[in-house]
């Protein structure tokens, strides 16, 4: 089969000819019809993320069907339409007893981070990662689900946002629309930011109730102006830059969470009285749980959230597809079809 397979840091992807997996006892094989490009594909490729595991498939949004199911498979047949859940912990570990396999130190598999991930044409994962798609969801629409809805809704959960609160969703990619309409759904006031007109439209399409060009705009001030002086009670932070984090500091309410998502190269600087006096909480967030997954499949099912693709690609494209990405130019999620 063909598969696009990371060869370590500075290096483009190559698409090759690989083995096709087969499934053992409790997995199954899917045919991969749909396998979104994640930013974190960005990280991987400059080394801003080195797990040291290659070569390697990338992709951990995957969608597809069923291809073949091992020995003691039940619940699923081939044909049967589904996405992945890209996480297998260990099973034992306190963060799994309790769900949180997002956090587990000894995971079994980690697809497109650790193991063999969705940019092939086939992957093969346990019975129990392949939640079941209802048939009014597309593969493309399908495949960002698994990292960008669950990660808002798991970054939204750390956070907490009381209704009427102040929510800043701080850089509008694809985890940032997910973010804008799960706040919303939670009844937060979302102000998001972005630099470039074309995505701040989508933003207020998707129910922002404020949008800040920070190309343009002081966005410490803006959100000020907005929150009456008082500043956010929740700040999502999707870029992880220097300079956007002493912002997020600054337009932080006192009791303010602030979640930090995205991330680059190179440390915050703060200065602790700003978190004293303010008692601000900074949380990480990091991908998902179970749960998470099959609650975003449910919210995109029932149309309260929309998954904003940019457009579709082949797997050849893909290096060219992760170009565009890294210029900004695309909206939402690249959706790749091996
Ligand atoms: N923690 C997790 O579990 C998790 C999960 C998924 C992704 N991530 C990370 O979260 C980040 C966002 O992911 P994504 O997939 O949503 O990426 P994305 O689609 O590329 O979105 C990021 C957005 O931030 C904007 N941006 C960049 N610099 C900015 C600035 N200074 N001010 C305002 N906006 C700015 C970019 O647009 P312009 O350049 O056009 O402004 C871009 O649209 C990445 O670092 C990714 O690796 C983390
Ligand atoms: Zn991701
Ligand atoms: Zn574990």
């Amino acid at each position: 089969m063909r598969a696009a397979r990371f060869h370590g840091p500075g290096k483009p992807l190559s698409i090759e000819e690989v083995e096709k997996p087969k499934a053992g006892p409790g997995e199954v094989v899917m045919r991969v019809r749909a396998a979104g490009i994640c930013h974190t594909e960005l990280h991987f490729l400059d080394g801003t993320l080195n797990l040291g595991i290659y070569p390697i498939t990338l992709g951990h949004e995957i969608a597809g069907v069923v291809d073949e199911v091992g020995p003691g498979v039940e619940d699923l047949r081939p044909g049967d339409r589904v996405i992945a859940y890209y996480y297998v912990g260990c099973g034992k570990c306190k963060y799994c007893l309790r769900g949180e396999e997002n956090l587990c130190p000894r995971p079994r598999a980690e697809y497109g981070f650790i193991s063999d991930g969705g940019f092939a044409e086939y992957v093969k994962i346990p019975a129990r990662n392949a939640v079941r798609l209802p048939d009014n969801i597309s593969f493309e629409e399908a495949a960002p689900i698994g990292c960008s809805v669950t990660t808002a809704i798991h970054a939204t959960k750390k956070a907490a946002p009381a209704p009427g609160e102040y929510a800043v969703v701080y850089g509008v990619g694809a985890v940032g629309f997910a973010l804008i309409q799960y706040n919303k759904l939670v009844g937060a006031k979302v102000i998001a930011v972005g630099r470039r007109e074309p995505k701040l439209k989508i933003a207020r399409e998707l129910g922002a109730d404020y949008v800040v060009n920070a190309a343009e705009e002081d966005v410490v001030k803006a959100v000020e102006e907005i929150t009456g002086g008082e500043g956010a009670d929740v700040v999502y932070e999707l870029v992880g830059a220097k300079e956007t984090f002493a912002n997020s500091v600054k337009m932080a309410a006192r009791g303010a969470r602030i979640v930090v998502i995205g991330y680059e190269r190179g440390a915050f600087e703060v200065n602790p009285l700003e978190i004293v006096v303010k008692e601000l909480r900074i949380l990480g967030s990091v991908g998902n749980t179970l749960a998470e997954l099959v609650e975003a499949v449910r919210l995109v099912a029932e149309g309260k959230i929309k998954v904003v693709v940019d457009r579709t690609a082949p797997l050849d494209a893909v290096n060219e597809e992760l170009e565009r990405l890294r210029r900004g130019e695309v909206v939402g999620r690249v959706v790749l079809r091996p």
